[in-house]
């Protein structure tokens, strides 16, 4: 059974397997602490009678709110955009958290709280309104890990052996690299310059912190492979300038985050509360959900081959990390929905398909580019199904409808990799004499 959600999983389980729980429906409480990745890790982790679909034990958000909540979607759209705040908490907030001051404001309640357009105190975490994204910000601290601990010994003997890999295992390695190192850091940038102003939630804001700095560990990851294999940087890290299947997945995507980034952005009108609504499609579902895919698939395939281990193992740790970004993204879109039905028109929804379709042809480009041989029993013929899966998985978590009749997952061990649990000897690579902050002294 998984611990975190991912797109190789069938929407209605496996046979045996616990039910989604009804939409609305309390979650269940999160099981006692156990330790499996390293004497610092503790905090709740999911068991196995987690849904599969489900970060962590955290609760999610109805992906099809307006289909079940009619007398919502019924709502004159102004209504529903500028939903009377308390006076309190209209009083005491504002957009961005910096506002100056106001004494004797009102206390927040928890009905004053929205993901945009909010103006309760930001600066306000509690009383939550949004469980799953602080159980979401839970799990990830419950699963905290860093580069340097991964050993990546054989990883460099491995590459610097003439006969070792490849030249289409070590186009595989490089191409990978090249893309991670500076997507993440675009992904992080995203987050702080764009994103995170827009969010008018205390409890999705502190979710958005632990995710900002979970990219930097994956630049940092990337960083550290380059490095222990001796490559040469700037041919890694100037790739998404370089090399075309590396740079039209950036080029795709930086125009949604340019939009936001500008400080005269901000939402309030259905026009740019669809703008953030997009964006947050773009980098959550689509950059995060759908361009990391063939990259993940592969590198771990070599891992599975016991080949460049270390740097599997990377990106294991990274793969659970993002499925737990993607799952957040995907609830804070759903949860959007769910107070603004208006800007959910079929329009619109229209336009986040052809988004999706879209990057379904980038992301096979970017397979077939990175692997113009079949190689570790890979082939892009293979991807071309496995992108077309997990895009019709991508719609249905936002509500849109599966857009490839047919389209199977020729990886289901992908599913596997995601479990830490039940892979964390397959590698091997762990080095224990890594430096914690217990190593600190007082003196
Ligand atoms: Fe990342
Ligand atoms: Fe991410």
């Amino acid at each position: 059974m998984l611990n975190w959600d991912d797109p190789l999983t069938t929407l209605a389980g496996k046979p045996g397997e616990p039910k989604m729980p009804p939409p609305g429906a309390a979650p269940a409480s999160p099981p006692l602490a156990t330790p499996t990745l390293g004497n610092h890790r503790t905090g709740p982790r999911p068991t196995d009678d987690i849904p599969p679909t489900i970060a962590g034990a955290a609760p999610v958000v109805d992906p099809n709110p307006i289909t079940r909540q009619p007398d919502l979607a019924l709502r004159e759209p102004e209504l529903a955009t500028h939903a009377p705040q308390s006076r309190q908490a209209a009083e005491g907030g504002g957009a961005t958290g910096l506002e100056t001051l106001e004494r004797g404001a009102g206390r927040v309640r928890v009905d004053d709280k929205r993901i945009i357009n909010c103006r309760a105190d930001l600066n306000q975490l509690v009383p939550f309104k949004y469980d799953w994204a602080w159980q979401k910000y839970l799990d990830a601290c419950a699963n905290h890990w860093m580069p340097q601990e991964i050993n990546m010994n054989a990883d460099i003997a491995l590459w610097k052996n003439p006969h070792g890999l490849t030249r289409d295992e070590r186009t595989i390695i490089q191409r990978n690299l090249g893309f991670f190192s500076t997507a993440d850091s675009l992904v992080a940038n995203n987050l702080v310059l764009a994103v995170y102003r827009h969010i008018s939630n205390p409890e999705c804001r502190q979710y958005l912190l632990r995710q900002a700095f979970e990219e930097a560990l994956h630049t940092h990851a990337y960083q550290y492979a380059v490095e222990s294999l001796g490559l040469d940087e700037g041919e890694i890290f100037n790739m998404y300038r370089e090399i075309p299947a590396v740079a039209r997945k950036a080029e795709w995507a930086l125009p949604y985050t340019q939009c936001l980034a500008d400080p005269h952005f901000t939402t309030g009108t259905p026009e740019n509360d669809r703008e953030l609504l997009r964006e947050l499609v773009a980098f959550y579902l689509i950059f995060e959900g759908l361009f990391f895919y063939v990259g993940f698939v592969q590198v771990l395939s070599m891992g599975r081959r016991n080949k460049m281990t270390g740097t599997a193992e990377q990106f294991q740790y990274i793969l659970r990390d993002e499925s737990m970004h993607m799952n957040f993204g995907i609830d804070v879109i759903n949860q959007i929905k769910l107070e603004n039905p208006h800007l959910w028109t079929e329009d619109f929804k229209q336009e986040l398909v052809r988004m999706i379709r879209d990057a379904v042809e980038l992301e096979s480009q970017y397979a077939h580019d990175t692997m113009p041989r079949g190689v570790l029993g890979l082939n892009a013929p293979l991807f071309d199904d496995y992108l077309k899966f997990i895009a019709n998985r991508r719609c249905a978590q936002i509500g849109l409808p599966e857009q490839y009749m047919g389209a199977t997952n020729p990886f289901p061990w992908m599913s596997e990799v995601l479990d830490l649990k039940k892979e964390k000897n397959f590698f091997e690579t762990r080095v224990t004499e890594y430096r914690t902050g217990g190593a600190l002294s007082w003196d």
